[in-house]
């Protein structure tokens, strides 16, 4: 049972502890609570971090009123628009764009790492055809800490260093492996020849048996994807690798947590929901029904694909995402497709009807990515490890922030206990009697 009383923070917590304020370059002031527990024996409460502050980064900058993403200052539009996703990679793992030469080197470095180690391909044996590929990207990622741990301490920036290329580098190979595992298809070796969005659209795609020419403006599609995915400052899986990281765990390990973390619906399983969604309404006729049961209090059903934690006004990947949507099907000839047509509309009556308007529920980027996807010809459970792909960045980025912090501490939550209070065992209690 949980006793409610209320605490003013003018009047009282002033009068219990004095709690210093910092401001970041920008966005909202925090409270710095560290001290708290000390001056006044209370810990603070707030189980879904709606107003707490996890850490403080140098990396990605939400403003979710007003819209606005920047991966290291720059806005996300700039970047989708004027740069490829290596060069975004970069960016966010060394604070600064490259300059020709520097793109040069990480691009070849990339390049060079994209095999993996041949004894791996024996590890997906061990899955079942039919397992899901996130279930093998978990066991599989987790596993490169198996196979490269000649550069696995973490206090050497320069294994940290070859740990980001590395997992860069070679989990497109891996989701690649992961898609032709489940379909039974031969492996794709990567190709040095090809830039890393091609090299995975030929891994995922192709066949030993085919050339593959890839489209480029499918590719240029597809790295912009990977650039709106490439980070979001500390979202659930995110966060989750922090908190792994946190305890000295190595990257791979950590990765691998992130990416389990990214699965659920709630979060990146979201683009693989929404074109279940879509099947399942299957037909526009059919949309105010779905409608009425996300607005059903007591329905369990919500619009997969719509609303956001912290965009209360658009998601700006969401815009970008559905310009990139709508040059794909132009590309692809598919404006005309009934799955297209109907996820349309379905935006269209959501976007007119007053309870998602009220809620501030927009589509976000799962809305409009499942929908490439789809048109890219990857299958509906591969959504999350492609979302997966471009956000690896992203979660060794903010791990490496985080390990290279002097102050860094393990991660270690409190709780407000509501279980019983002390008891005793019976003394009469046996249950082998
Ligand atoms: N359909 C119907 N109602 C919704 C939806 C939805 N998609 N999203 C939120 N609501 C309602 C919710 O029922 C609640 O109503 P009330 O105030 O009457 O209780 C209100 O809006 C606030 O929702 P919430 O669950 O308290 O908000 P949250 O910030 O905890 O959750 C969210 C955010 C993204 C988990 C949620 O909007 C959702 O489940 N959306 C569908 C899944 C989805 O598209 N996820 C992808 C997120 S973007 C990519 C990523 O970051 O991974």
């Amino acid at each position: 049972m949980t006793t409610i009383r209320s605490l003013s923070l003018n009047e009282n917590v002033h009068s219990l502890c004095e709690l210093p304020v910092l401001s970041g370059t920008t966005g909202p002031d925090v409270i710095n609570v560290e001290a708290l527990y000390k001056q006044t024996g209370m810990f603070t409460y707030d189980p879904g971090f709606t107003s707490t502050a996890s850490c403080s980064s140098t990396i990605t900058y939400i403003d979710g009123e007003a819209g606005i993403l920047l991966y290291r200052g720059y806005p996300i539009e700039q970047l989708a628009e004027k740069c490829t996703f290596l060069e975004v990679c970069y960016l966010l793992l060394n604070g600064e764009l490259p300059t020709t030469s520097e793109m040069f080197k990480f691009e070849s470095t990339i390049t060079i790492h994209t095999m993996v180690h041949d004894q791996l391909t024996n590890f997906f044996k061990g899955f079942r055809r039919d397992a899901h590929p996130m279930a093998i990207m978990v066991g599989v990622v987790g596993a490169l800490s198996a196979f490269y741990h000649d550069a696995l301490d973490i206090k050497s920036k320069n294994d940290r260093d070859i740990s980001a290329i590395r997992l860069i580098a070679k989990v497109p190979t891996i989701v690649a492996m992961c898609h032709k595992y489940s379909t039974g298809l031969p492996f794709m070796y990567p190709q040095n020849k090809l830039s890393y969005v091609e090299n995975f659209m030929r891994m995922m795609l192709g066949t030993p048996c085919d050339d593959f020419a890839p489209n480029p403006v499918l590719v240029r599609a597809l790295d912009r994807i990977l650039i709106l995915h490439a980070d979001h400052e500390q979202n659930a899986s995110t966060s989750t690798v922090r908190l792994a990281g946190s305890s000295g765990a190595n990257p791979y390990a950590c990765i691998t947590a992130g990416i389990a973390c990214l699965w659920g619906a709630a979060h990146g399983g979201a683009n693989e929901a929404v074109l279940n969604m879509l099947k399942e309404i299957g037909d526009v006729s059919h949309i105010p029904k779905y409608i009425a049961k996300a607005k059903d209090k007591n329905d369990p059903f919500r619009l997969m694909g719509f609303g956001h934690r912290v965009y209360k006004n658009h998601d700006p990947r969401a815009k970008l995402m559905r310009t990139t949507c709508h040059e794909v099907l132009t590309e692809l000839g598919l404006h005309d497709n009934n799955l297209f047509k109907l996820a349309l509309e379905l935006e269209r009556i959501a976007l007119e009807d007053n309870y998602f308007i009220e809620k501030k529920l927009y589509p976000n980027v799962d809305f409009y990515s499942g929908i490439v996807f789809h048109a890219l010809g990857i299958p509906s459970n591969m959504f999350t490890a492609m979302f997966a792909m471009g956000r690896t960045v992203g979660w060794i980025a903010h791990w490496a922030e985080m390990i290279a912090d002097p102050d860094q501490k393990i991660g270690r939550p409190r709780q407000l206990y509501t279980g019983a209070t002390k008891r005793d065992v019976p003394k009469n209690h046996n249950t082998s009697s």
